[in-house]
C-alpha cells in the first residue's frame, strides 16, 4: 500500500477532490489522470468509509493528510509528471518526500541533503542552468572551481549522482518545472 508521502500521493491522485473520493469511496469516482476507471490489482482494496463519516470528520482527515503528505492539490500538468519523472528515478530517498528535505549527509555543506527551496538552495542553485547542471553532473563548475566548496563536494559522505545519459531530455524539463512550481 502506498505511503501517504508527497511523490507516493502525486502518483494516485490530482485532485483535492479526488482525496475525498478515495476516503469516501475507496477510489475516486472522478477516474484516474488519463480519463479511464481505477482498477485495484492489490488483494486488499481501500475500505469505503462514506457512511461512517461526517462532513467535519471527512474535512479534519483531509487537511491531516495534506499536511502529512506534503501533497498540494491541482498541481499542473508539467510539474505533475517531472514530480513522476522524479519519483520513478529515486531523487526523493535523498532529498525528502516531494523534495522538501534530505536526509543527514556527513561531511556536506549543510550536514544535509538541501530541500529543493529555500535559503540553502538559492546558494547551491542561482539559474535554471544551474539546476539542469546539477541533474546532469551531480555538482556544478561555479562550486567545483571554488576551492572551499569543492572541498565539501569532494568530502561529503553521499555524492549526488550524474544523470546524463540516464535521463531524457523530455525528463529533465520536466523535472525543472516541478522544481520550479515547487519554488512558487
Ligand atoms: C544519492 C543521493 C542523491 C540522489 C539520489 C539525488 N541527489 Fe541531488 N544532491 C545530492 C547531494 C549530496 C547534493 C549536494 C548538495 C547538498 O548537499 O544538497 C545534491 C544536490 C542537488 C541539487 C542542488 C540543490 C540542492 O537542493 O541541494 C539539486 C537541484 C539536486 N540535487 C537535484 C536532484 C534531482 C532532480 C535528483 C533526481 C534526478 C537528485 N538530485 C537525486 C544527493 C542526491
Amino acid at each position: 500500500m502506498p505511503g501517504w508521502g508527497g511523490a507516493a500521493a502525486a502518483m494516485y491522485m490530482k485532485s483535492e477532490e479526488q482525496i475525498r473520493e478515495w476516503i469516501l469511496y475507496g477510489a475516486p469516482r472522478s477516474g484516474s489522470r488519463d480519463g479511464t476507471a481505477w482498477t485495484t490489482d492489490g488483494l486488499v482494496e481501500m475500505p469505503a468509509y462514506h457512511d461512517l463519516l461526517s462532513n467535519r470528520d471527512l474535512d479534519d482527515l483531509v487537511a491531516y493528510f495534506l499536511a502529512v503528505s506534503g501533497w498540494a492539490p491541482e498541481i499542473p500538468d508539467g510539474p505533475f509528471e517531472g514530480r513522476r519523472v522524479a519519483t520513478r528515478i529515486g531523487c526523493f530517498g535523498c532529498h525528502g518526500p516531494s523534495g522538501m528535505g534530505g536526509v543527514p549527509n556527513p561531511g556536506s555543506f549543510k550536514g544535509h541533503i538541501s530541500p529543493w527551496d529555500g535559503e540553502e538552495f538559492r546558494e547551491l542553485v542561482r539559474s535554471d542552468a544551474e539546476l539542469r547542471e546539477w541533474i546532469l553532473d551531480g555538482s556544478i563548475a561555479r562550486l567545483r572551481d571554488n576551492p572551499l566548496a569543492r572541498y565539501f563536494l569532494d568530502g561529503q559522505k553521499t555524492q549526488m549522482p550524474a544523470y546524463r545519459g540516464h535521463i531524457s531530455n523530455e525528463e529533465l524539463n520536466l523535472m525543472v518545472q516541478y522544481v520550479g512550481w515547487l519554488r512558487r
